[in-house]
């Protein structure tokens, strides 16, 4: 039997598959579904301070192999969250990261330092990299010196492991991972989402309230790859990879371009089934390969005969 577990930093995962933000609930609303004690970790939808309405419909459009949302993070605000939903997701034994969000650096701190004293929450992935929103967030996500310092901040306050989460709409991905390491960051995961637009014809209307929204699933699942190879290079901590994932094969991909963990997040739209053909997957390939340990992928890509023609950052 292989060993499926993998390390974050001080966090040990039971396996690679965690369930991307926004595309799970709060966790608790797919226990019905899954087990959520068989996932290697449940991440929250992105919490804010105070609960917020997000945008109005339409919110999300279907596009060729993707999917367009401007939600704007909408949610119950963190106070609910460890009220209301932390008791169950600890009932279910679930490994609990939450993805938390902030206008200002002053509010991640605060965050940090509520769910830091919360009972069952495992690590803080910091959400610098939300397309849909005005004020903070991606506005950290898109700077060095933004990044540098909110991660910084946070990691003052906090014993958890802290993960921000990166943009992929950004030109040299990996600068921001490094920027991240240095300020003390335990891990780094990406992507979000990319900034796109879909426009009805007839009407000539933008078909998304907010006009522009980001895009997920398989479609941005190759550029992911890439920004994970580019990463795992700059840095010496884990980084966790997603964008598209939809099976065996595609998580495997993610680990061996370097990712130690993954996310999965739209895929889990179409088939809230999919956790278990997944790991399935898994484990007859590593069987296949002779792999002892998942961890023993990480970052096994073979570009002997191809590096030449790479040109990186
Ligand atoms: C409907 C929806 C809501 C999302 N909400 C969040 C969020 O609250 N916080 C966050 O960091 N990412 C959020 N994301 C981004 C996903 O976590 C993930 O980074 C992205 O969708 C790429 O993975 P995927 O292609 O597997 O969906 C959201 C994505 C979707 C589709």
């Amino acid at each position: 039997m292989s060993d499926l577990s993998v390390q974050i930093g001080p966090l040990t995962l039971a396996n690679p598959l965690m369930a991307a933000s926004g595309c799970f609930g709060y966790g608790v609303e797919y226990a019905g579904a899954v087990d959520l004690s068989t996932l290697g970790a449940v991440v929250s939808k992105g919490l804010f301070l105070k609960p917020r309405e997000g945008h109005p419909p339409e919110r999300i459009v279907e596009t060729p192999s993707g999917m367009l949302n401007a939600i704007g993070l909408q949610g119950i605000g963190v106070h609910r969250y460890i009220a209301e939903k932390l008791p169950e997701l600890r009932e279910r034994r679930a490994t609990n990261v939450i993805n938390i969000c902030g206008s200002t650096l002053d509010e991640y701190v605060e965050l940090a330092r509520i769910l830091s004293d919360a009972d069952g929450v495992h690590a803080l992935e910091l959400n610098i990299s939300c397309p849909n929103i005005k004020e903070g967030g991606i506005t950290f996500g898109c700077s060095l010196n933004g990044t540098f310092d909110v991660v910084s901040a946070v990691r003052k306050v906090t014993h958890l492991p802290v993960i921000p989460k990166l943009t992929p709409n950004v030109t040299d991905v990996a600068s921001f991972a490094r920027a991240s390491e240095e300020a003390g960051a335990d891990a780094v995961s990406l992507v979000n989402t990319f900034l796109a637009m879909a426009i009805d014809v007839e009407t000539r209307r933008p078909k998304l309230s907010n006009v522009v929204g980001g895009l997920s699933g398989p479609a941005i699942r190759p550029i992911a790859v890439r920004m994970v190879y580019e990463c795992q290079r700059a840095v010496k901590i884990p980084v966790i990879g997603m964008g598209g994932i939809a099976s065996a094969r595609d998580v495997l991909e993610f680990l061996i371009a370097g990712a130690t963990a993954v996310q999965i997040g739209t895929a889990n739209f179409v088939d809230p089934f999919i956790w278990s053909k997944v790991l399935n997957g898994i484990r007859d390939y590593l069987q296949r390969h002779d792999v002892a340990r998942v961890a023993d992928l990480v970052g096994t890509i073979d570009t002997s005969s191809r590096e030449k023609q790479w040109t990186s950052s």
